[in-house]
């Protein structure tokens, strides 16, 4: 039997009354149904993340970055991420500042790993802020994968927990056919050599 890879899927609003638990519980359905995967829903709002940030860069600081005590459980489940995949909301044509502080107290636990994205809002269903985060994560090394999942009008194309948009499923299981694909081209590339960052 082929070997499953770890799959975060971060959640990545944190605010009162989000919807993106939702997307993020019926995505890590999907991801547990594909069955290559075994999957680690990391929702953000369980965690302290600071705004302020070390003197130090975490690509310099590497493994020996200052995070506060209180971090190291959010780093050391991201650490054993073989993939990502990351919901986010639109916010103001972006991502939220979670998320991006998130990513920014962490450098190596993206390096060389696949990240796709499943995202939601009106009527540009989260692409505004899928496009910041692709280019952020090119920054840490990441490799975004092209076939993400995009929801637009979410409040009026999700009834019980699902999409009602019947290829949903479909274009889950195709995110992530090239997650896997990815996700064990760079695992066995980073267990042969270490990535040049
Ligand atoms: C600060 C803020 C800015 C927003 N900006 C956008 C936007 O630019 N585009 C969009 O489609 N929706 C926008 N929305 C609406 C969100 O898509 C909607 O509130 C969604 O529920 C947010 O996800 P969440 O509930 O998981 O936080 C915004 C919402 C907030 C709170």
């Amino acid at each position: 039997m082929t070997e499953k890879h770890t799959l975060v899927i971060v959640v990545g609003s944190v605010r009162e009354g989000r919807f993106g638990p939702v997307v993020a519980s019926w995505t890590a359905e999907q991801a547990r149904e594909h069955g290559g995967f075994d999957v680690d829903v990391v929702d953000l709002a369980e965690f302290e993340i600071p705004l302020t940030l070390p003197a130090v860069s975490p690509k310099f600081a590497g493994d020996a970055y200052p995070r506060p005590e209180a971090m190291a459980p959010l780093a050391a489940r991201l650490a054993e991420a073989d993939a990502f995949i990351l919901v986010t909301p639109e916010y103001n044509h972006s991502y939220p500042a979670a998320l991006k502080a998130a990513i920014d107290w962490h450098f190596t636990e993206w390096t060389a790993k696949p990240v796709a994205f499943v995202s939601y809002g009106g009527a540009a269903g989260g692409r505004h802020a899928v496009l910041h985060l692709e280019n952020v994560l090119t920054e840490l090394h990441a490799v975004t994968i092209r076939d993400g999942l995009a929801f637009p009008n979410y409040f009026t194309s999700w009834q019980d927990g699902r999409p009602l948009d019947p290829g949903a499923p479909g274009y889950a299981k195709t995110l992530l056919d090239q997650l896997t694909w990815w996700a064990a081209a760079l695992g066995a590339a980073r267990a042969a050599t270490p990535y040049p960052a």
